[in-house]
């Protein structure tokens, strides 16, 4: 009897979920959420130009994926050259560098002479002050405050860039794609058909921006802005992809340490799962026949 109770209200509860999901999914079919505005331009663009996001091809990707040394220290040299004069990375500490490969008295150079200075109250007179960095520093920040930054950057804050690549769909994918082959020429016939898109003055169009007009002025603008002391050739594209590959790391530097410990263990798991099932024979052996 009792169970023939709890049957009947475990029928009842299965039976109300799946009408709710019957509702759910039939609803979902004949009103199909509406797309936002933005998504509808961006879907007409990603149409007319084919302006998916390219890939990086990052020897980080995948899930057995290691880092190229050369590579992050190449994408550091771009930052350094070109992005550290709008973006900081304060997350990430002088001495971090050394798991890209820099050695001690490198790292301690690369302070040193890091154009912007720590802030540090004057030890005599307490005024504010100054101070070289060291390489227990973190980055400085680039402007003192928003205000700052603003006023810079025709009223737009450059953000930090150290967890980029985890804050965007696409991660170094978009980074790579916004700052190589994002600046474009506006399609005029998109403009015809959505005048709001037209750039404001002191903007800039760039088809991987979310909202297609960015503040950011193009910052790699021809091959060789950097010179490399490794022999690659720094064409646009290949000092994108470098920073883009920089700021993976500076987002995740313990990626390595993670792989490797996913891949220890799946291993221990089929071990497992081996001597389990041989466990199980062993207990069953007598009594299977
Ligand atoms: C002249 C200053 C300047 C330089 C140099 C610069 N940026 Fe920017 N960047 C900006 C500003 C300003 C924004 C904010 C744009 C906005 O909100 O419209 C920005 C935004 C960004 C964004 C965020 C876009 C988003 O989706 O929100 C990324 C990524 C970026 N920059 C990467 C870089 C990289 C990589 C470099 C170096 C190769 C670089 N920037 C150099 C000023 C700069």
């Amino acid at each position: 009897m009792v169970r023939a109770i709890a049957a009947l209200v475990g029928a009842a509860f299965v039976f109300v979920l799946a009408l709710a999901l019957f509702g759910t999914v039939s609803d979902r079919i004949k009103n199909p959420p509406a797309e936002t505005a933005a998504e509808f331009v961006q879907g007409r663009i990603e149409a007319t130009t084919g302006s998916h996001l390219l890939n990086a091809g990052l020897s980080s990707d995948g899930v057995l994926g290691k880092y190229d040394r050369r590579q992050l220290q190449r994408g550091f040299q771009v930052y350094k050259e070109v992005c550290s004069a709008c973006h900081s990375i304060r997350l990430v500490a002088f001495r971090d560098l050394a798991q890209i490969g820099y050695t001690a008295p490198e790292v301690k150079a690369i302070a040193n002479q890091w154009q912007i200075e720590q802030p540090a109250p004057n030890p005599d007179t307490g005024e504010a002050s100054t101070r070289k960095n060291i390489p227990s520093d973190h980055f400085p920040l680039v402007f003192a405050n928003d205000i700052a930054a603003r006023a810079a950057n025709n009223n737009a804050v450059p953000p930090d860039l150290s967890d980029m690549t985890k804050a965007r769909h696409g991660g170094a994918n978009y980074v790579y794609s916004l700052v190589a082959h994002g600046y474009v020429k506006q399609p005029t016939d998109l403009v015809k058909e959505f005048p709001d898109i037209a750039t404001p003055k002191g903007l800039y169009y760039n088809q991987y921006f979310a909202n297609l007009n960015i503040a950011m002025p193009p910052p790699l603008k021809s091959d060789g802005q950097v010179q490399y002391a490794d022999g690659t050739r720094p064409t646009v594209d290949q000092m994108a992809k470098d920073v883009a590959a920089f700021l993976s790391w500076t987002a995740e530097p313990n990626l390595e340490a993670r792989h490797a410990a996913g891949l220890a263990a799946v291993i221990f798991l089929m071990i497992f799962c081996f001597l389990a099932w041989g466990a199980y024979q062993n207990v069953w052996r007598d009594l299977k026949h």
